[in-house]
């Protein structure tokens, strides 16, 4: 009896810990519409380390529809949704400029990348603007993240 408790308190811990990792780690969708599923994220800043899974739950390829999920400052975002796109294929994001966050791949439809990012250096409540650098798609496909 006393066996059966204690295993009962450990899941019940345990599965505490897992919907603290899920805070952590988060998956966001975009389509052949030029949407993102989403309208924010929202993170923990006791997270430190945060993952977003980008999921394309579209059909066209990459070259014609691609997606990836770039992080900025908000009043960064406009700047660099334009340099991304001088910057061009296969990435569509400037290299080596500090103004970019954190940046994944391009994607094409039904295929899935992920970024892993350290949000200590970024400020709790601060104004942060996610999106799609691929040309054109900012203006559709950008959303708040939010870190509290
Ligand atoms: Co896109």
């Amino acid at each position: 009896m006393r066996t059966l408790f204690a295993t009962l308190a450990l899941a019940g811990f345990s599965m505490c810990s897992t919907a603290g990792a899920q805070e952590c780690s988060q998956t966001i969708e975009g389509n052949d519409q030029i949407q993102f599923n989403v309208a924010e994220i929202r993170v923990s800043a006791s997270c430190g380390e945060v993952t977003i899974t980008l999921r394309h739950t579209g059909q066209l390829p990459a070259t014609a529809m691609g997606h990836n999920w770039v992080l900025t400052a908000t009043p960064d975002f406009n700047a660099v949704a334009q340099a991304g796109a001088s910057a061009g294929a296969p990435n569509y994001v400037p290299q080596g400029d500090a103004r970019v966050l954190a940046a994944s791949t391009i994607i094409g439809g039904g295929e899935e990348t992920s970024v892993t990012f350290d949000i200590s250096s970024l400020a709790a409540g601060g104004d942060y603007t996610y999106f799609c650098s691929f040309p054109g798609h900012y203006v559709l496909m950008n959303g708040k993240f939010i870190i509290e």
